[in-house]
């Protein structure tokens, strides 16, 4: 199970440190099945993975976006081999604040997805339909064609059974609203991302978590961990505190 917290542009160095540690601490609460990963701003990474390096923590940390390319002339811009290089764990790709906010493609972002791998970073690649597409009847559509530009990428395919990628179904209009999906809504979609997995992969689709995220909180946790295709959690508004990131922990 893989519990991640999405800080987004959230919190200032001093509280994400404060955070961190507070994660470091209850970790040794947490079930040895579950993996706990923060995924802080990029200005918060090395202050936070020192904590967890003197804490001899076992938490994860990744980075919540990455650019195609390994160096160049691109301001502003952060390259997958520089995140490895701090020692970071993940990298979060595709999540569709990206995708609309910032008009990410598939294409861009199946080629952020290679520039992760090849660097050693596992990416999460975010997926999931907006209001509008589910209304439209058309979520196993949009979902099929996200998966597929990844999964149809002939560099990252040669990549993917020597190394982990994940999965993570994000319903867009379940982020941030309170407006989670239910178990049921969300299993559906899983199994269908798992099918679409042991269609390109074979038996390695069952090695891949593929994590739900959209309005998870202590309350609602219990209910997606037990489906069975449903392998943890990617968290936003309840991953700022660690009581409540905790707590999600808890229960995976
Ligand atoms: P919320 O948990 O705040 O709905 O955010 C989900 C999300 O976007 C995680 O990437």
């Amino acid at each position: 199970m893989l519990i991640a917290g999405n800080w987004k542009m959230n919190l200032m160095p001093h509280e994400g440190m404060m955070l961190t540690h507070e994660l470091c601490m209850g970790l040794s609460d947490i079930p040895s099945h579950v993996d706990m990963l923060i995924c802080p701003p990029f200005t918060h990474l090395a202050q936070c993975s020192l904590i967890i390096e003197n804490n001899e923590s076992q938490l994860l940390i990744g980075a919540q976006n990455c650019h195609a390319s390994d160096q160049g002339a691109f301001t502003g811009e952060i390259s997958a081999p520089m995140l490895a290089s701090m020692g970071m764990d993940y990298v979060i790709l595709g999540h569709s604040e990206r995708r609309i906010l910032f008009n990410e493609s598939n294409d861009v972002i199946a080629r952020k997805c290679h520039a992760a791998l090849k660097a050693g970073l596992i990416p999460i690649v975010c997926i999931g339909e907006t209001l509008e597409q589910r209304n439209q009847g058309i979520v196993n559509q949009v979902v099929q064609e996200q998966l597929l530009s990844i999964l149809q990428h002939e560099q990252i395919v040669n990549h993917i059974p020597a190394h982990d990628i994940v999965f993570a179904y994000e319903p867009v209009w379940a982020i941030g609203t309170g407006l989670a999906a239910s178990p049921e809504q969300a299993e559906d979609v899983h199994a269908f991302i798992r099918m679409q997995l042991e269609e390109k992969l074979g038996d390695h689709a069952s090695m891949i978590d593929v994590i739900y995220g959209g309005s998870v909180k202590p309350e609602n946790a219990k209910e997606y961990f037990l489906q069975p295709n449903i392998d943890g959690a990617l968290i936003g508004g309840a991953s700022l505190k660690a009581e409540s990131f905790l707590a999600i922990a808890a229960q995976a």
